[in-house]
């Protein structure tokens, strides 16, 4: 069992690859019970805040859902809503639903918010996605690829596109899971560099490798996974235009994805474009696993929630 009783749930980067194993067996557990019609509720009673300040579709029903199987509640709190997007101080609002709730869940666009928030709550924080990056996403692909593959040691993973959330939180993860990792970005586009600087210390303990190129053909090489996310995040609407001419050449084609192993995997956080950052052919062809990644979302968040909240299974 993993206790990470009390914990904020940030950045993998804040958890060692023991933990993360641990949360993915966890999650594994829970998802035979729900699907065995198996009831597990170690959260009865309990409540989930989740502050959105951006749009969402599988994180809200994931979490909410989530808490609802395992016994609690859940609560949504658009910024619009309440104080805080009337500017009450993060600190406050961290104080006050920390006597109300038993843990928050937020999606926002700055990390630094994010921790600060944490710092000031006494009950666990969990990232529900910032602009620096998305480890509820990586957690549930990683068991996605478990799942698939049967092992995440060795595994290569290609990520082609924009150096968004998605990549950092890719950049720490693969060497956590004893993945191989793959980026290219266009020149511009590259990933934040503090977390590059973390994720090659996090690949030289684990004797993984880690690449950033600009040749989408060089990161797909043989890899066995593909992974693409939007050029234009939220946030991003604006530049928009400017990133479809950048991004010209990145788009995961049939042509590029036939350069990975045979039995490549093409996997996709959602939601996508088709016929930009992937064509339709490939993310509605026979490797794409992107429904199961979805799915996912719901059984990882829920082996978070028990570990951060409850510490066990009850
Ligand atoms: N992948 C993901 O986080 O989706 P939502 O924006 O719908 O929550
Ligand atoms: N990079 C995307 C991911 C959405 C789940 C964004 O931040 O909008």
């Amino acid at each position: 069992t993993i206790d990470l009783r009390g914990r904020d749930f940030l950045d993998l980067a804040d958890f060692t690859p023991e933990e993360l194993r641990g949360l993915l067996r966890l999650a594994a557990v829970l998802k035979e019970k729900q699907k065995a019609g198996e009831r597990v509720q170690p959260l009865m009673g309990k409540t989930l805040g989740m502050i959105f300040e951006k749009s969402s579709t599988r994180t809200r029903v994931s979490f909410e859902v989530g808490m609802v199987q395992l016994g609690g509640h859940a609560l949504f709190l658009s910024s619009r809503d309440t104080q805080l997007g009337r500017g009450e101080p993060i600190p406050d609002t961290a104080r006050v639903l920390s006597r109300y709730v038993d843990g928050i869940m937020i999606r926002t666009f700055s990390h630094e918010s994010v921790r600060e928030l944490a710092e000031y709550a006494t009950v666990p924080v969990i990232n529900g996605l910032t602009d620096l990056h998305h480890p509820c996403q990586v957690l549930a692909d990683a068991m996605t690829i478990l799942e698939h593959k049967g092992r995440l040691e060795g595994v290569t993973v290609a990520y082609v596109g924009d150096g968004n959330n998605m990549a950092n939180s890719w950049l720490v993860g693969a060497p956590l899971f004893g993945m191989n990792l793959r980026v290219a970005t266009p020149p511009g586009y590259e990933c934040d560099s503090g977390v590059v600087d973390r994720a090659k210390e996090l690949a030289a303990r684990a004797g993984t490798e880690i690449s950033l190129v600009h040749d989408p053909r060089e990161a797909v090489a043989g890899a066995d996974v593909i992974y693409t996310d939007v050029w234009a995040s939220m946030g991003q609407e604006a530049e928009r235009e400017e990133r479809l001419r950048a991004f010209a050449g990145f788009g995961v084609t049939v042509a590029l994805a036939a350069q990975a192993a045979p039995d490549y995997l093409f996997m996709h956080c959602l939601p996508a474009h088709r016929g930009e950052e992937v064509a339709a052919e490939v993310i509605d062809g026979p490797h794409s696993v992107i429904f199961d990644e979805a799915e996912n979302r719901l059984h990882a968040q829920k082996a978070i929630l028990v570990a951060t909240m409850a510490g066990r299974l009850a």
